[in-house]
């Protein structure tokens, strides 16, 4: 099928490149000339695990293209998909300029009967405007626009596998019409039809579930979705700050919690708060669309308190452990939002390096692949080549990212290396035991117990 992709951002990208993967002709559009031109030259805007591998090889096969054009994007293309970006504006409903842009773009080149599909993540009823958008700047009167939903589910740092192997795919639309081109688009990923660039040995044993529903409520399943799971993460903070005054340690509360099936394992992970570009903007937008159709979310508001309210922790403790933090060195383990991405959007480390260095302490940070972003977001940061010279001469470490190399680092050399060994685990990724045994001052969050004896061996 011919399909086009407006916006080739982390979302466009790994969704054109999945659907070259399966056996589609893409093309993929940005109006951003600089990032089209990476991508020209065989190099990528984004790192995100596969993706390069994958793009390479359907450029090759000649199934990918890319271009700043949308005449080019839109002339052919059965389905086009919008993957624009919807930032929050300042009083925290979502910025849809780029999609009316992209949209009134398409409607002006499109040359065909076409299925204009949201991906991007929008307030309900935005499917609406896109057909009213349409129908106003519409160019060739002769053909068809339908307008569909299909929102993204995917992981950053994850985001090629979770395309590929998804838990559901969650189609909004208006017509059988649509529901079948969207059914033989995904056919090859829901009935497992593809051989998978990521696991050889890949076999699948069930279709992956294909939800149809109406247009709006694919809108709002997405935003539901996001707010869930932040939900979850901003309960497991405050759980952990009761275990953390309680004299009890929140790994094993959430343990025994997550054993629950009802309940889940899965995103029940004290810390330092979420960041990244979706969860904050999406709650912030929920809490609109609510507001707007006459709905007080309070439940997600006090979510996103809650959540912000992480990274003053992180600073009380830095300041309850080194008293006065002007003048003291501190290191930042992992700057990106979360491990296996260079985003920075949003970032707990950064909105952490920020306040330290407002307290004037020297912050030295390092992360494998954020860290180009991170230094021109946060000047006043010292990029460093790698962990250990982050730690090095510090009087505390913040392990911010949990990047899996982390936990795996010669501790006894961090220690030698630094004036004070104190380490907080902001992720609590690390082996508590360990490192005590190995004489470092240890915080992490919500641990509030004694270290468990060692069973012996
Ligand atoms: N990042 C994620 O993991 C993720 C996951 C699910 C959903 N989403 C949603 O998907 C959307 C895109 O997110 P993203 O992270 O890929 O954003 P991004 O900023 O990485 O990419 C958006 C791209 O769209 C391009 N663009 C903007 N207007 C355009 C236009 N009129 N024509 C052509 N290109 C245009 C920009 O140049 C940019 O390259 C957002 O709504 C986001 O909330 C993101």
């Amino acid at each position: 099928m011919n399909v086009s992709v407006i916006g080739t951002g982390y979302v466009g990208l790994v969704t054109g490149a999945c659907l070259a993967e399966v056996g589609h002709e893409v093309v993929c559009m940005d109006d951003n000339p600089a990032k089209v031109e990476v991508l020209l030259q065989g190099r990528m805007p984004i790192f995100e695990p596969h993706l390069e591998g994958l793009v390479a090889r359907n450029r090759r096969a000649g199934r990918l293209r890319f271009t700043t054009d949308v005449a080019e994007a839109a002339r052919d293309a059965a389905v086009i998909f919008i993957c624009v970006n919807t930032p929050p504006r300042p009083d925290g409903d979502a910025d849809l300029t780029y999609v009316e842009v992209a949209t009134r773009r398409i409607a002006e080149h499109a040359t065909r009967d076409t299925l204009i599909t949201e991906k991007s993540t929008v307030p309900v009823q935005t499917g609406q405007w896109i057909e009213k958008t349409l129908a106003i700047y519409r160019t060739r009167p002769g053909i068809t626009f339908e307008v569909a939903s299909n929102p993204e589910f995917t992981r950053e740092g994850m985001a090629v596998e979770d395309f590929l192997h998804p838990d559901r795919i969650v189609v909004g639309v208006s017509s059988p019409q649509a529901e079948a081109v969207l059914r033989e688009l995904y056919a090859p990923i829901v009935e497992g039809r593809f051989a998978c660039p990521i696991h050889p040995e890949c076999r699948v044993d069930r279709a992956v579930p294909f939800l149809v529903t109406d247009i709006a409520s694919a809108e709002l399943i997405k935003h539901a979705s996001n707010s869930f799971l932040a939900l979850k993460i901003a309960f497991a903070n405050a759980v952990a700050d009761v275990c953390e005054a309680a004299g009890a340690d929140i790994l094993q509360v959430v343990k025994g919690v997550g054993l629950d099936k009802r309940i889940g394992r899965a995103f029940l992970n004290a810390g330092i708060g979420f960041g990244g570009s979706c969860f904050p903007k999406d709650l912030k937008a929920f809490v609109k669309i609510a507001e707007r159709n006459g709905y007080d979310f309070a439940l997600l508001k006090e979510v996103e308190r809650l959540n912000v309210r992480r990274r003053e922790l992180v600073v009380a403790k830095l300041q309850q452990a080194l008293w006065i933090l002007k003048g003291k060195r501190i290191g930042l383990w992992g700057l990106a939002f979360k491990p296996h991405t260079d985003d920075i959007r949003e970032a707990p480390a950064l909105a952490i390096a920020r306040r330290l260095l407002d307290e004037g302490a020297e912050v030295r940070g390092y992360d494998p692949q954020a860290a180009a972003k991170a230094q021109e977001a946060v000047p006043g940061l010292t990029i460093c080549p790698d962990p250990y010279a982050a730690a090095a001469h510090a009087e505390a470490v913040v392990l911010c990212t949990e990047w899996p190399e982390f936990a795996a680092l010669d501790f006894a050399r961090v220690k030698a290396g630094m004036v004070r060994p104190l380490l907080l685990d902001g992720r609590n990724a690390l082996d508590r035991e360990a490192l005590l045994a190995l004489g470092f001052e240890y915080l992490g969050i919500g641990r509030g117990t004694a270290p468990a004896p060692r069973r012996p061996a």
